[in-house]
C-alpha cells in the first residue's frame, strides 16, 4: 500500500485549527493552569521510565482534539501500519523504510520482495556480536600480534552522526577501546585523529551505505596509505572492516569478505545506527549494551504502533510541533538535553529532522502551500542557558523547546545532580510564567535606588513568559532509555512527514552541491575558472592565487 497523498490544508481539521488558532493564540498558559486543576495530569504521559509533560504548551483540550482529528484525516494510522509492514513508502527511491525491523525480535516476520528479512537481520547481528567479542577480548589481533586499543569509524552523515552521538552518549558504559570518528574531508580533521594512533593496534571501520561517498572514500584511502607506510598489503585484511550495501566496491578496496558487514537499501542512512552501521557502538560499549539500545528502540516502536494516538508520545509531540510550525508560524525548535552525555544529540537530530522533512514538494509532486520541516538546534543545559537562552526568554521569536532530563546521574554526585535538575525544571517554569512588572519592582531595594531609575529599568527586566516547552524526563541514561529516546524522535519525524504530505526518506537536496563540487574540483586541478557566475569565479580565482 502506498502512502496517502492528502494535502493537509484541505482537511476539515486544518480549517478548524485555523479558526481555533485565532481564538486562542493569545491565551496565557498560566491562566490555563489556573482554570484547570487537572491540566498537568491531562497533558502528560507516563510510559515505562519516561515522563512526558506537554502541559506547558499554548494548547487547550480542543487544540489537541483538532490536531488528533488532523492526524486521522491525513490517515496517520494507516501510514504507521504501512511503514511497519514494509510497504514501499519511500516511493521516490522505490524502497521500504524498515529501520524498525532492525530492532524487531527474532520471532517477528517482515516480508520484503517476498523474503522474510528478520532471519538475515539476526544473522548480521550475530556476526556483529561475534566480531565485537573477538575484538574486545583481544582474540583478534593486529598485524604485529598486539590486541586492538583503538577503533576509527570512517563515514559521514548517517554513517557517522548516529554512531558518534551514541558512543559519546554512552561513554559511561564503554570498555577499554578508544573510539574515534573521521567524517570531514578536511585533511586537518583526519590528521588530528591519526596522529594519536598506532597502526599496529588500530581497527578501521569504513561505513558507507553506498560506498561511493567522496568524503568517506577519500578519507579511507588516505588512512589506507598512512597504514601502508608501516604495514604490508596483507595487513589490511586484519585492520580494515566495512559496512555497506555495495559489497563489490568494498571487496575492491581490499577488505576481507569475512569483515564485510552488509546493510540493506531499506535502511535510510540517517536511521541506520541500529544496523551494522552501529558496529563502532557495539565495539565501544559491548554487544550486550548495543542490543539493549535496540531493545529500547523496539519498546518505543511497540508503543508507537499500538498506543492510541492520544496516548502516543511521538504522535503527540509531532502534533504539537505542527501546531507551532503551521499555525503560530514558528521557524525553529530547540532541543536542550540536561546531560553533557547528550552533547551531540541535537547535531544528530539535525540530520534526521532536516534531511527528512526539509522538502517543498508534496507526495503528489506539487509545490506545498504550507510550511514543512522545522529548523532544529540546541546544546546541553546548563551551558545553553549561559549562551542563547536570553533570546528564548526575551527575544522576539517564539521558539518551542524540548527539555530532556534524567532523574539519576550516572556517577551519583547528588549535589551536582540536584543543581542540574533544579535548572532543568526552573527553566520551563520561567519560560511559562515569565516575570511581571510587579514582581520586578518588588525585587528592587527602594532605599538603594531612585524610583526614577526603577521605572527606567523595569521594562528591560520584565519577562513576557508564555513560551512553550515539552519536558521529557527519563529515569536514567542507559543504552535502553537512549534507544527509546532516539526512536521517539524518529517516529516524530515520520508523523510530521505523513501529515505534511511529503516524502521523508529521500534526500535529493544534497545532490546538487556534490555534483558542482566535482566540477569545481576539475577546475582547481586545471587551474581554470570559466563557466561560472562572476561571484563563484572570483572565489575560485582567490583560491587558485592563494
Ligand atoms: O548527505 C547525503 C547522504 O546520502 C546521507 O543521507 C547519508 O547518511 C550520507 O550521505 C552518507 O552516505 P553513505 O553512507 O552512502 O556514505
Amino acid at each position: 500500500m502506498s502512502l496517502p497523498k492528502i494535502n493537509p490544508t484541505t482537511a476539515k481539521a486544518w480549517q478548524e485549527l485555523r479558526e481555533h488558532f485565532l481564538a486562542i493564540k493569545d491565551l496565557e498558559m498560566k491562566n490555563l493552569f489556573a482554570a484547570d486543576a487537572d491540566r498537568a495530569d491531562n497533558f502528560s504521559i507516563e510510559w515505562n521510565d519516561f515522563f512526558v509533560d506537554f502541559s506547558k504548551n499554548r494548547i487547550t483540550k480542543e487544540t489537541l482534539d483538532l490536531l488528533l482529528k488532523l492526524a486521522e484525516e491525513t490517515k496517520l494510522k494507516e501510514a504507521i501500519a504501512s511503514q511497519f509492514s514494509g510497504d514501499i513508502i519511500n516511493e521516490t527511491e522505490g524502497r521500504a523504510v524498515l529501520h524498525t525491523a532492525l530492532r524487531a525480535p527474532e520471532s517477528a516476520s517482515i516480508v520484503v520482495d517476498g523474503v522474510d528479512i528478520i532471519p538475515e537481520i539476526h544473522q548480521v547481528k550475530k556476526s556483529i556480536e561475534n566480531f565485537t567479542n573477538e575484538i574486545v577480548r583481544g582474540e583478534l589481533k593486529g598485524y604485529t600480534g598486539k590486541a586492538f586499543t583503538d577503533v576509527v569509524n570512517i563515514g559521514i552523515g548517517g554513517s557517522d552522526l548516529g554512531p558518534a552521538m551514541v558512543v559519546d552518549a554512552l561513554q559511561f558504559y564503554k570498555n577499554h577501546l578508544n573510539t574515534h570518528f573521521v567524517s570531514n574531508i578536511d585533511g586537518d580533521h583526519i590528521h588530528e585523529v591519526i596522529k594519536k594512533l598506532n597502526p599496529e593496534t588500530t581497527l578501521f571501520v569504513i561505513v558507507s551505505k553506498t560506498f561511493t561517498t567522496h568524503e568517506t572514500l577519500t578519507n579511507a584511502n588516505t588512512i589506507r596509505s598512512w597504514f601502508l607506510e608501516k604495514a604490508s598489503e596483507a595487513a589490511i585484511a586484519k585492520h580494515f572492516v566495512a559496512v555497506s550495501t555495495n559489497i563489490a566496491s568494498v571487496q575492491e578496496f581490499g577488505i576481507h569478505p569475512d569483515h564485510i558487514f552488509p546493510m540493506w537499501d531499506w535502511v535510510g542512512g540517517r536511521f541506520s545506527l541500529w544496523s551494522a552501521v552501529g558496529l563502532s557502538i557495539s565495539l565501544s560499549i559491548g554487544y550486550d549494551n548495543f542490543d539493549k539500545l535496540l531493545s529500547g528502540a523496539y519498546k518505543m516502536d511497540t508503543h508507537f504502533k499500538t498506543a492510541s494516538l492520544k496516548e502516543n508520545i511521538p504522535v503527540v509531540l509531532a502534533l504539537i510541533s505542527i501546531w507551532y510550525n503551521n499555525f503560530f508560524e514558528t521557524e525553529s525548535e530547540v532541543v536542550i538535553p540536561y546531560t553533557q552525555y547528550l552533547n551531540q544529540f541535537t547535531t544528530y537530530l539535525q540530520q534526521g529532522i532536516m534531511e527528512s522533512n526539509g522538502k517543498s514538494v508534496d507526495r503528489n509532486g506539487k509545490p506545498v502551500n504550507y510550511q514543512t520541516g522545522t529548523l532544529v538546534w540546541g546544546e546541553p543545559g546548563c551551558n545553553a542557558q549561559h549562551a542563547f537562552f536570553q533570546l528564548i526568554h526575551q527575544g522576539t521569536k517564539l521558539v518551542p523547546a524540548d527539555f530532556i532530563g534524567f532523574a539519576e546521574s550516572l556517577h551519583g554526585n547528588k549535589e551536582h545532580q540536584d543543581i542540574l535538575v533544579s535548572n532543568f525544571i526552573a527553566q520551563t517554569e520561567a519560560l511559562m510564567n515569565g516575570k511581571t512588572e510587579v514582581a520586578v519592582i518588588s525585587e528592587f531595594e527602594p532605599n538603594n535606588i531612585s524610583s526614577e531609575k526603577i521605572k527606567h529599568l523595569v521594562p528591560f527586566k520584565v519577562f513576557e513568559g508564555n513560551k512553550p516547552t515539552n519536558t521529557i524526563f527519563i529515569k536514567k541514561l542507559t543504552p535502553e532509555s537512549l534507544g527509546k529516546l532516539i526512536a521517539l524522535y524518529e517516529h516524530k519525524i515520520f508523523v510530521q512527514g505523513i501529515i505534511w504530505n511529503i516524502f521523508s526518506y529521500d534526500q535529493f537536496g544534497v545532490e546538487l552541491g556534490k555534483q558542482l563540487a566535482t566540477n569545481i574540483l576539475t577546475d582547481i586541478k586545471n587551474n581554470t575558472f570559466a563557466n561560472h557566475d562572476a561571484s563563484t569565479a572570483n572565489i575560485l580565482k582567490y583560491y587558485l592565487k592563494k
